[in-house]
């Protein structure tokens, strides 16, 4: 399904990513982990064609995205839909037509210049933004919601584009804890709803850990896990935030506790 192939970015001397390989033969849900500078967000730029890889290839369904030009590497862009850390939504317009922004690609300029959406897309937009939990919010201004509601928003506009692939850069970053759940939940429910493959990019490896079923752990550029959560050992950990980390920036103390009992230690824990 996904492949990439010794995918390369280098900005002038500096290799954000180096060569990574990675295989994804189902619509999975994959948390990017790794330190600040690790080339995260660099690899998903390169996914979704906002940043041209420098060598290496990208692979989707056989088909060469790398080489995609034009109408076509549009066309993909709108089949991989992107969410950011800062929502990117228009603070003074209302929820819906924010949302039903995410229908731009497919439409004339004339009817975009008159904000002219059809009946069906806008029904549509209403019954994702229903299926999120924020219908009510439909006609308010986008910035009288709070960050996780527009972080939904912002995930109902990509819903929109009726992607094959999700990718979230950092999605929770500018929450609280509560906010932050709420958001990734949603991403887990439209994984498994709907067979989407959810791409993000996430700072903790607690939250990795928690909704994803595959995590991608990326220091210096180069990936040095690939793996499911329960292989995230205490040692993995070090490998990918460093020996020299205070885990503040990977994960509580509780959690590397965790991780380092073993699967029948922590049974036994559960049973007591
Ligand atoms: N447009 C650019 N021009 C030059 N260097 C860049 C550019 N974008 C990223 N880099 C560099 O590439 C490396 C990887 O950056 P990237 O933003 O991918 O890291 P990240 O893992 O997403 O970090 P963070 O957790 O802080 O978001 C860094 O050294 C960064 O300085
Ligand atoms: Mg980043």
């Amino acid at each position: 399904m996904l492949k990439l192939q010794k995918l390369t970015k280098a900005f002038g001397p500096n290799v954000a990513v180096d060569s990574a390989d990675v295989i994804v033969d189902r619509p999975a849900m994959i948390g990017i982990i790794g330190r600040s500078g690790a080339g995260k967000s660099t690899l998903l730029r390169m996914l979704n064609c906002l940043t041209e890889a420098t060598s290496g290839q990208i692979l989707f369904d056989g088909r060469d995205i790398t080489a995609l030009k034009g109408t076509e590497k549009r066309h993909w862009q709108s089949e991989c839909a992107m969410i950011f850390q800062q929502f990117n939504l228009v603070p003074r317009m209302d929820v819906v037509s924010n949302v039903l922004h995410g229908t731009l690609n497919r439409r004339s300029t004339l009817a975009t210049m008159f904000n002219l959406f059809p009946n069906e897309d806008i029904h549509r937009a209403i019954d994702i933004l229903d299926r999120l939990g924020i219908a009510e919010h439909a006609a308010k201004r986008a910035e009288a919601l709070s960050g996780g509601q527009q972080q939904r928003v912002a995930i109902a506009r990509a819903l929109m584009q009726d992607p094959k692939i999700i990718l979230a850069d950092e999605p929770i970053a500018s929450l609280d804890p509560m906010n932050a759940q709420v958001v990734m939940q949603s991403l887990r429910q439209i994984h498994e709803e709907d067979g989407r493959m959810v791409i993000a990019n996430l700072h903790t490896l607690d939250t990795a850990r928690r909704y994803c079923d595959r995590v991608i752990g990326m220091r210096d550029g180069r990936i040095v896990f690939d793996g499911i959560p329960s292989q995230l050992t205490t040692g993995v950990a070090r490998d990918i935030y460093g020996a020299d980390a205070s885990f503040s920036e990977a994960a509580t103390s509780t959690e590397i506790e965790t991780l380092d009992r073993t699967a029948k230690e922590r049974a036994a824990l559960e049973l007591a």
